[in-house]
């Protein structure tokens, strides 16, 4: 039986070239430093399943996938993610830290591609439950500026990512919107932090919304 107090779900979101792979490495470190047991993931991926889809997914090279069946797949990497991932680690009294997640499909698929905001919702709802994140941290940025970091990065790493950076603008402006807008509608559990400032002012308010949250919620460090 297990008898661990629930864990915590954060996930980070934002547009390509936000930051959130570098923030999540950060605020893992701070909050494993602090006692905390952390388990660190992303989607696509999460599972050897999911990095099968994310491949499907991301990759350039002739991938021109109809809006449902992106967010089909988008959701089918979610459910094995949600039921062999994140939520035995919740149920572990972990705190889980996922790079995108549900968040990211209301933006992309959603926003970007037409599929309305309420079809996602009801979606998750009927795959993966009643399982909202806790704390979003929501990266915003200029998507002229996180373009720029984003493939100069995958470039550097020489990954076959990059179809959504290939997107125009004005997907990526109305991506952006919907973070926002995901944001304004439940204040209680985001955090927007300017992305755009030095990585070390992020970090550090990415980590004080983090802290404050879990301090908030009875949350305490659970190493021994
Ligand atoms: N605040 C910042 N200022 C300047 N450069 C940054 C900042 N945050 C991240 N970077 C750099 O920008 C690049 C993209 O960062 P990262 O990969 O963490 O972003 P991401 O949001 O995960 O991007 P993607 O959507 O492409 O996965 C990296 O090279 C990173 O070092
Ligand atoms: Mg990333």
């Amino acid at each position: 039986m297990n008898t661990r107090a629930r864990g915590a779900f954060l996930t980070i979101e934002g547009g390509e070239g936000a930051g959130k792979g570098t923030i999540l490495k950060d605020l893992a470190s701070r909050l494993t430093g602090a006692g905390y047991r952390v388990l660190e993931t992303r989607e696509p991926g999460g599972t050897p399943e999911g990095l099968e889809l994310r491949q499907l997914m991301l990759g350039t090279k002739g991938k021109v996938w109809d809006s449902w069946a992106e967010l089909l797949l988008m959701t089918a990497a979610r459910v094995q993610h949600v039921r062999r991932v994140i939520e035995p680690a919740i149920a572990r009294g972990e705190i889980v830290i996922s790079d995108r997640f549900v968040g990211s499909t209301i933006a992309y698929q959603g926003a970007g591609q037409g599929i309305p905001a309420a079809e996602i919702e009801d979606l998750h709802h009927k795959a993966v439950g009643d399982l909202w994140p806790d704390l979003t941290v929501l990266l915003d940025i200029d998507p002229r500026i996180g373009i720029q970091r984003s493939l100069a990065r995958l470039e550097q790493e020489n990954l076959d990512e990059g179809r959504f950076e290939a997107m125009s603008l004005d997907f990526h402006n109305r991506v952006r919107e919907s973070f926002l807008l995901q944001a304004a509608a439940k204040p209680g559990s985001h955090a927007v932090i300017n992305a755009e400032w030095p990585l070390a002012d992020v970090a550090s308010a990415v980590a004080d919304a983090a802290f404050a949250w879990l301090g908030k919620n009875g949350k305490t460090p659970t190493k021994t």
